[in-house]
């Protein structure tokens, strides 16, 4: 495991070190990039703070990490912070989903929703480039408690979405219904599919059982590509389950979606997409002829620091120490659902994750209020209403929790009595 702890001094001079192999504003000539450090009215340069904040530093200068960087070396003038990135995808696509190294392409992206309209755009360009389909014969197919960023990808792309029904207990797609929507597809004229496979739903932190599609898949007969979406789960399912079906390790996965601004608790604007090495030529376009190398990322510009926050979390606990941060989390989740079995709640979670989802009907609105606990819809249709064991979802919080829902059942309870 390459992907070790690094001390916070090594951290700090690793990312300094980094900004000085940028071209800096300051200090020479830059003439012709429409670019700058942020505006030093505002943004003091010299903060006496700066000095011992790589962060807040990095985001100050500002570096443009348009392009993708692990394709080609990119804009020269911001080649040490685009080192930082490379070595960040690769602790994900290497230490965390088991690629070989350098065998990926990937970039940090505003967040989720862009990585996975990255990887339909990817796969469908490589549908109708090597198999000649127009966009309206590939099809997006998945569960229907996925992320509905893969219906803005299939809207934006032209291409059909999908949508499989979910068991109500299981929150998985079963053989037959699986089986019926390729069928059905396949008769309005699809021809190829993205399969999309979750690695920790939105609303049940549901992982998808990839091994009992992929037989469906192979039997329908049409090209598939598959597209992990790890948004949520990526920093935690991985560290608990040693389950490898949804990685790189697995043949079938050809890209994956991670978060870096959920549970690694990054800021916004630090989603990472992987694929294998090659896919991304598919959206790579020579067009962006300004750009060193072109671009293959939906994005354009995009902010350097961002991914040096998330690079100075994984380096600042090593392999080993987020693990262990994740084990607590799912620790206090255990707790959590015994707390609730105890009490007769009904409620969905899978054991690698740190997401409990109860049914919205033995919730009071009152607690869903207090707590803010988020539901399904915000309606009168909710069904269910989540609990999302996050860094300050404390055991002080969780019990405070689950007093004031026995309190509210054992009124509940007197009261039925009573009348
Ligand atoms: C599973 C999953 N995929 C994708 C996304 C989209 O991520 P973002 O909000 O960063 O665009 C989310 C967001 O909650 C998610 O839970």
């Amino acid at each position: 495991m390459a992907w070790g702890k690094i001390e916070k001094q090594e951290i700090q001079s690793r990312v300094f070190a980094a900004l000085r192999k940028n071209k800096n504003y300051r200090t020479t000539t830059v003439l012709g990039l429409p670019a700058s450090y942020l505006d030093a009215e505002v943004f003091p340069p010299d903060a006496d703070f700066l000095k011992d904040a790589p962060f807040a530093k990095a985001f100050m200068e500002n570096p443009n990490h348009i392009g993708c960087h692990t394709l080609v070396g990119g804009e020269s003038a911001f080649e040490g912070t685009h080192a930082l990135e490379r070595e960040l995808l690769e602790i994900c696509a290497v230490d965390m989903f088991g690629a070989s190294s350098h065998a990926y392409d990937g970039y940090v992206a505003s967040g989720g929703t862009e990585a996975n309209i990255q990887a339909l755009w990817t796969n469908r360009n490589y549908f109708m480039e090597e198999y000649g389909l127009e966009a309206q014969h590939i099809a997006v197919l998945y569960s229907a408690d996925s992320h509905y960023s893969f219906y803005k990808g299939s809207n934006l792309l032209q291409i059909q979405a999908i949508e499989v029904p979910v068991e109500e207990t299981t929150r998985q797609m079963t053989h037959a219904t699986y089986d019926r929507a390729l069928q059905e597809a396949q008769s309005r004229g699809v021809r190829a599919i993205i399969a999309i496979f979750n690695m920790g739903t939105t609303m049940f932190g549901s992982v998808d059982a990839i091994d009992e599609y992929i037989p469906i898949l192979k039997r329908s007969g049409m090209p598939y590509k598959v597209h992990v979406d790890g948004a949520f789960g990526g920093f935690v399912y991985p560290f608990v389950d040693t389950d490898l079906r949804l990685t790189f390790k697995n043949q079938e996965v050809g890209s994956i979606t991670i978060d870096a601004h959920k549970m690694l608790q990054a800021p916004y604007g630090t989603g990472i997409f992987l694929c294998r090495k090659g896919m991304i030529n598919y959206t790579h376009t020579g067009a962006a002829s300004y750009v060193v190398g072109g671009d293959a990322t939906l994005v354009g510009s995009r902010s350097g620091a961002n991914l040096i926050a998330a690079w100075m979390i994984l380096q600042t606990y090593g392999h080993d120490g987020w693990k262990q941060k994740v084990l607590q989390l799912i620790a206090r989740t255990d707790m959590l659902c015994a707390a609730l079995r105890e009490l007769g709640i009904a409620f969905y979670r899978n054991e690698g994750m740190n997401l409990v989802t109860m049914h919205a009907s033995q919730i009071p609105e009152s607690l869903i209020e207090k707590y803010v606990l988020v539901p399904d819809a915000h309606d009168d249709s909710a069904r269910w209403v989540k609990i999302v064991v996050m860094d300050h979802v404390k055991n002080e919080h969780i019990d405070a929790f689950i007093a004031d829902l026995k309190a509210h059942l054992t009124t509940a309870a007197y009261q039925d009595q009573t009348y």
